[in-house]
């Protein structure tokens, strides 16, 4: 989904899924948040700033996330806070997913020159530099955005500390006015909210209790006003700017729907299909759901998920291939015969940048309470390493300081890799190769890898629980410093494990699956210790290749066993014989193809 503006390409970082589980909602009593940014021009890489003290002048410069483009300079406060990828070192996370809304109120491809200094991934970084909780991270976007002006599309942020998780929307006017239009909300306890590109809220007037509601007083006027509400239906934030559109519906809500039908207590499935499918579009969804014992693996494997077992299962029709991948390479939208068709948008994505999946506790010390499970690539195939919203270093395979992936920032950097310079020294790199064979080879990778996952969680949540011990030792006695060092040795630690093992886990996938063969060890075999299967596929799928071919691929009753053997139908037939016989086989196809 790209949207066109004056020269730029605004590129989709616009499409995002965030979950938010409270408390109440958490298995371990815990605030759970979590995001994929998915672009496949994202370069994955934790993004982090070390805490300061500024002296009175000092600026910020301002590059946007999306753009690539200097927006402007910013005034530094006289001091900022310690961040690490979307978490800060008092516990704040934030994510986003990016709704667009009415492009007459978009201020996306401004710059300080229109007005607009500070873009929405800007702002959630430069808000988790200057804010100590949810509620003054509210405030502070909010600032922010007003005082320096706010340069994206609407977006829906996820803002969480250890007790709190608001749910906000923001936009900006356009050439209408200055300032955003906002409206934030928290989370009751006990409940969870999924958001992906789409605006969700609905009515929420009146907003007059601040620990719950905040907006910007003048909405209502400012629509009423500019036409875009005429007053004779209740005020609805998101039906007002981003109504539901049948992509906004079948591509964004329905991730929402099938998040919500894992996780809500009430939440009534079959009823809200006709909404997520795209064919009602007024059955709009609740903002939130009742849930109850949801884990951060949980979320986790939402984030990672397809629509398994849905209405919208990509795995299962014959565009998903003979082993089940629930990817489609050629868009969201495809043509045939002047008729437009539609891939799913599952929440899991090949081209997601990067991901996490937070927990943030209240019981542990302030550089430890938020701890991010991050990953680079694809959630569903890239390890994800635990590291605190304190740390101060990532390994270097990790590493995006302050570039938020731009190319030339990496390379000013000296950071390994980009989006278009393969290296192995980058996990994004290493966790796309293997994204990418699991891709082509899904049923017989899959499986692999999800084992190699959880062996590497163990390892991982092993080495975090040593750290954590240490660390909150040294917190005890006072030594705060000696505390950060242990978190920033455990981040590098984690990262050199997790791209280690990622990058042998490739290589053994290549081993296994290679040539679309399946190798097991044989100490029978004495040429290479093994034996090659053929890769299986299922009678479903064998039956679509009849239904397309007819008698085209029928052989004929049993021959001779020992006629058929050397015919490249036997694995030691075949290995002494295997250049003529391919030479045949390739000559008999060109044959039958000039006839
Ligand atoms: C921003 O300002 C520049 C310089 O005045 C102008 O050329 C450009 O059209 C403006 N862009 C937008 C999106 O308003
Ligand atoms: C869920 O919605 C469907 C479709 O409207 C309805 O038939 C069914 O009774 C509902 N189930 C419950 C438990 O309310
Ligand atoms: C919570 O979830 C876990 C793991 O899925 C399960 O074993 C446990 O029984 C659940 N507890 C409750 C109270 O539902
Ligand atoms: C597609 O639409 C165009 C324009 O209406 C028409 O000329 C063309 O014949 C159509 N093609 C098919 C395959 O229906």
């Amino acid at each position: 989904m790209r949207v066109w503006l004056v020269a730029f390409v605004v590129r989709s970082v616009s499409s995002c899924s965030n979950i938010l589980v409270t408390k109440g909602a958490s298995s371990d009593g815990y605030v759970h948040t979590s995001y994929n940014a998915d672009d496949a021009a994202l370069f994955g890489a934790v993004p982090r700033w070390g805490a300061a003290l500024h002296p009175p002048g000092s600026v910020r410069e301002v590059w946007s996330w999306d753009l690539g483009i200097k927006l402007g300079e910013v005034p530094e406060p006289p001091q900022t806070y310690n961040v690490m990828g979307n978490a800060n070192e008092f516990g704040v996370v934030i994510g986003e997913t990016t709704h667009g809304g009415l492009s007459v109120l978009s201020n996306a491809g401004k710059t300080e020159a229109n007005g607009t200094r500070i873009d929405y991934g800007s702002l959630i970084w430069m808000t988790l530099q200057r804010a100590r909780s949810a509620r003054e991270a509210v405030s502070t976007m909010v600032d922010l955005a007003t005082t320096y002006g706010y340069a994206s599309s609407m977006e829906g942020f996820s803002i969480a500390d250890a007790d709190e998780v608001w749910y906000m929307e923001m936009l900006g006017r356009g050439n209408l006015g200055e300032g955003v239009l906002y409206v934030a909300l928290r989370i009751p306890e006990g409940y969870v909210v999924a958001h992906a590109n789409q605006a969700r809220i609905r009515e929420f007037l009146p907003c007059d209790d601040p620990e719950w509601c905040r907006y910007s007083p003048d909405v209502v006027e400012f629509a009423t006003k500019n036409g875009f509400y005429d007053g004779t239906v209740p005020f609805s934030f998101s039906d007002v700017f981003d109504p539901v559109t049948f992509e906004g519906a079948r591509f964004c809500e329905a991730r929402v729907w099938y998040v919500f039908s894992h996780l809500g207590k009430d939440f009534n499935a079959t009823y809200y299909l006709p909404y997520a499918r795209g064919d009602d579009l007024a059955r709009r969804m609740p903002l939130w759901v009742e849930a109850s014992n949801v884990s951060a693996r949980d979320v986790r494997a939402l984030m990672a998920s397809h629509y398994e077992g849905s209405w919208f299962d990509p795995s299962v029709d014959v565009g998903a291939g003979p082993e089940h991948s629930p990817y489609r390479y050629n868009g969201l939208e495809w043509t045939l015969k002047n008729q437009t068709f539609v891939n799913e948008r599952p929440v899991g994505t090949q081209y997601t940048g990067w991901h996490f999946v937070s927990t943030i506790r209240a019981d542990v010390p302030p550089p430890m309470k938020a701890l991010l499970w991050w990953g680079a690539d694809d959630h569903s195939w890239s390890p994800a390493i635990p590291i605190h919203g304190g740390a101060t270093e990532v390994h270097p395979s990790y590493d995006g300081q302050d570039c938020a992936g731009r190319s030339e920032c990496r390379r000013a950097r000296g950071l390994p890799g980009t989006v278009t310079d393969f290296d192995v020294e980058a996990a994004w790199w290493v966790n796309n190769l293997v994204a990418d064979t699991v891709y082509t080879r899904y049923d017989r990778a899959a499986p692999v890898v999800e084992a190699a996952m959880a062996r590497l969680e163990a390892t991982l949540s092993a080495k975090l629980e040593v750290a954590e011990d240490e660390a909150s030792r040294l917190e005890e006695e006072g030594l705060r410093s000696e505390a950060l060092q242990v978190l920033s040795r455990h981040a590098v630690e984690a990262g050199a494990v997790a791209t280690q093992t990622w990058t042998a886990l490739w290589q053994r996938l290549v081993v296994l699956f290679i040539d679309g063969k399946i190798t097991k060890p044989d100490p029978t075999d004495g040429v290479c210790g093994c034996v090659k299967d053929s890769a299986e596929f299922s009678n479903e799928w064998k039956q679509k290749v009849v239904d397309d071919t007819g008698n085209k691929y029928e052989e004929p009753p049993t021959q001779d066993p020992m006629l058929r053997a050397a015919k490249g139908l036997r694995r030691r037939a075949s290995r002494r014989p295997i250049h003529k016989l391919d030479i045949k086989g390739v000559a008999g196809a060109t044959r039958s193809t000039i006839q």
